[in-house]
């Protein structure tokens, strides 16, 4: 039994052979959860939300709520060895918890639809890096060149198709083998790159107001969505509450030491995003731009900071070069959650399954792209579709997810089967810390993510 369940390698799917090496797993991983969501979200809504104190409960939503979820689905993933509806499928027969999985498909499908949006823009700003020659650091100058972009129907489609076709070409060419080994290098780097511009932000003559908007709260601006928000991103940032942590647990060593896998990843991502927080807030408030740019933020600060540094236009190329490979980690992960269910269920060979979800994404993604121009006047729920597909899927799918993944282990498949996983069947000595957890999934996580969905809607105050 032990033998046939962990003889993964040998099941179909791209992303199971780097999954060879204990720290393949945690760069695959880590690859899933490091992406726009450190570098674009978190500063974006961080400045929207008035800094420190928004930050700090981001910080508790990632550790007390986002970790406890993320190792139950890696436990749930390597129990069922499947994608997510057939993993919930195995490990909940004959009943309606299939819907975790099918929350997820959903979920990944909608992200996809805007995250290729903005990875597009990430692309198009290596080539601006080139084009623009001099960088400025005038807030009207960088915003219109970003406007300019966004507005463009014909650049917004381009770009994001680029990137999708590029997710193709990787799949297609089995290049999908190489992404251990790009994570491994990219992400070292993107940290050094970080430090380099976070060394020249915070020296900029007044960064220190940067500094005190990202560490110095003001709970006056706190609000009750203002803490859905947080959970939402924190989530969206660990790419947790959607199966995609459950898809990648299916192809999890036997002997991955499943708590430190986690708990590795929350503490890695958290600081990659904090540092981009801090390589963009100290030059938002130096050069005065609004902190409040929301999905500019990143693209109006980053160019100025680079303009006031030698090779500025050069390590520019880098930084957007290694915030695309960024992206595309997380992209790469988000296809595993449809893909792998549409080669079970459909019986369809990875390529076509491949090409049926991007050629649907590239549909689903076209009213996204266009959000700031031809269809910027079609409002879901007085959103764009850009700021809908954002919505639903931080604050509703991933949320709601997450809130029935920790039910699902805390009162359906409880305690005996959480620990086998978390202790590879009792290999590692970890009762303890497996008990912490189990308790956090049984009643502290359902009842915090239940409060903060009732409160975020205005259902409790
Ligand atoms: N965690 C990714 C990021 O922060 O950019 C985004 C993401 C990837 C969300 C995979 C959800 C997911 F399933």
């Amino acid at each position: 039994m032990m033998k046939k369940q962990d003889d993964v390698s040998k099941t179909k799917t791209s992303v199971n052979p780097i999954f060879t090496t204990k720290l393949g797993v945690l760069l695959v991983t880590l690859g899933s959860a490091v992406g726009l969501g450190n570098i674009w979200k978190f500063p974006a809504l961080t400045g929207m939300n008035g800094g420190a104190a928004f930050v700090l409960i981001y910080l508790l939503c990632a550790v007390v709520l986002g970790l406890p979820v993320m190792l139950a689905e890696h436990a749930m993933g390597r129990e069922g060895r499947k994608d997510v509806i057939g993993t919930m499928q195995k490990l909940a027969p004959k009943s309606l918890w299939w819907v975790i999985g099918a929350i997820g498909i959903l979920a990944a499908f909608l992200i996809m639809s805007f995250y290729s949006e903005v990875a597009g823009w990430v692309v198009a700003y290596i080539g601006k890096a080139v084009t623009l020659g001099r960088l400025s650091t005038d807030p009207a100058t960088n915003s219109q060149i970003f406007t300019d972009l966004v507005t463009d129907p014909a650049q917004s489609l381009i770009w994001q198709w680029v990137v999708l076709l590029a997710t193709g070409l990787i799949i297609a060419l089995g290049v999908v083998k190489g992404i251990e080994a790009t994570i491994k290098r990219s992400l070292p780097l993107l940290f050094v790159l970080l430090v380099i511009v976070i060394v020249r932000s915070v020296t900029l003559p007044g960064a220190a107001a940067g500094l005190e908007f990202l560490f110095k709260p003001d709970w006056s601006k706190v609000t009750f969505t203002t803490v859905l928000t947080a959970l939402g991103l924190a989530f969206f940032k660990l790419s947790v509450g959607m199966g995609c942590m459950m898809t990648y647990g299916a192809y999890f060593r036997k002997d991955q030491d499943i708590p430190v896998t986690a708990t590795r990843i929350v503490l890695l991502d958290l600081l990659i995003s904090m540092m981009a927080g801090l390589a963009i807030f100290p030059a938002v408030f130096a050069f005065g731009f609004e902190p409040t740019a929301g999905a500019s933020l990143l693209f109006i600060t980053i160019p100025a900071v680079f303009a006031s540094m030698p090779f500025g236009n050069f390590f520019m190329i880098i930084f957007f070069f290694l915030t695309a490979l960024a992206a595309m980690g997380a992209i790469l992960s988000l296809l595993e959650v449809i893909t792998s269910y549409l080669e079970n269920n459909f019986k369809l060979k990875r390529a076509t399954a491949t090409a049926v979800t991007i050629g649907g994404i590239a549909l689903f993604g076209v009213p996204a792209a266009l959000s700031n121009s031809s269809t910027a006047s079609w409002l879901v729920f007085g959103k764009t579709f850009f700021d809908f597909y954002d919505f639903v899927t931080s604050n509703i799918l991933l949320t709601v997810g997450g809130l029935l993944i920790s039910i699902f282990v805390g009162w359906v498949w409880k305690y005996p089967k959480l620990n086998a996983q978390l202790s590879n069947q009792g290999e590692l000595q970890n009762e303890k810390v497996n008990k912490f957890f189990f308790f956090m999934l049984k009643f502290v996580t359902p009842v915090l993510i239940f409060l903060i969905l009732l409160s975020g809607f205005g259902l409790v105050k």
